[in-house]
């Protein structure tokens, strides 16, 4: 996903530093997009060493003359019941998709107020609406995330300091490619990313990837604990 939202910003003409560990994949990905002629620098970083996320983004920031968007995209999923999960992938989830964010956003977040303007974007789920079946240590760290980006909005938002949380479904990426005979609902990743560049240039709160599915789900918060333990339990083996 990451990959393809640098793709389209770059069609947008912005400037864009990446940051990934993968440095071979980076620089594939970097060639390609300045042969048509994008700006991008690029960071193999780990978001789980934060110093050495802080000297990319500080670096990022002075190269590019200054961040305006920022994402907190890394992330990890591993979805099987809980008492299947291995203490590498907790750590793992909760230390890229929770820990990591916070400290993507927290760095750049000085760089957006000294400059008086710019937008946090981070990546969570749809998932993280309500516990399901598979998605215990996945789901709440998405969740936890959903939490500290809602609070960042409205601590800052009278500091022209913009917050988007955005919750895609299941998207074909290579995250999803062992499951993705058994969902339904499978958005191609081209698709979803322009959903979050739209829903990022509009600067709204939430963006539902796709918005309909988003909505649909985001309805069983309405449903009693009892009864949403029953109708969600019916997909746990
Ligand atoms: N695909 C879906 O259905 C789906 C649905 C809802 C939410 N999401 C969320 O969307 C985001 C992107 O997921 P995706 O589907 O594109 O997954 P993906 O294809 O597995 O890509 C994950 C990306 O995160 C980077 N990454 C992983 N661990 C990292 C670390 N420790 N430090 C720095 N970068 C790291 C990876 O690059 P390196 O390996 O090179 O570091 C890769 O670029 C994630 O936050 C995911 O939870 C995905």
């Amino acid at each position: 996903m990451g990959a393809e939202l640098a793709r389209q910003l770059a069609k947008k003409h912005c400037k864009l530093a990446l940051l990934a560990r993968s440095k071979d994949k980076l620089q594939a990905l970097q060639e390609e997009l300045q042969s048509k002629g994008a700006h991008v620098e690029i960071y193999a970083v780990d978001v789980r060493e934060r110093e050495a996320l802080e000297q990319a983004i500080y670096s990022a920031n002075e190269r590019l003359n200054g961040l305006d968007v920022v994402f907190a995209n890394a992330g990890v999923g591993v979805l099987k019941p809980a008492h299947q999960l291995k203490p590498h992938q907790i750590e793992a989830m909760i230390e890229v998709n929770y820990v990591g964010a916070i400290n993507t956003l927290l760095i750049a977040l000085p760089l957006l107020l000294e400059k008086g303007q710019g937008q946090l974007v981070g990546i969570s789920s749809i998932a993280s609406i309500r516990g399901l079946p598979g998605g215990a240590l996945y789901s709440s760290t998405k969740a936890g995330l959903n939490t500290f980006l809602e609070t960042l909005r409205v601590e800052y938002r009278r500091k022209n300091i913009e917050v988007t949380t955005v919750c895609p479904g299941f998207i074909r990426t290579p995250m999803t490619a062992d499951i993705e005979d058994s969902i339904p609902f499978m958005l191609d990743v081209d698709k979803a990313v322009a959903i979050i560049i739209q829903g990022v240039e509009l600067g709204k709160a939430v963006v539902g990837v796709p918005g309909w599915l988003y909505n649909l789900v985001n309805l069983m918060r309405f449903l009693p604990s009892e009864l949403y333990t029953r109708v969600a339990s019916l997909r746990s083996k």
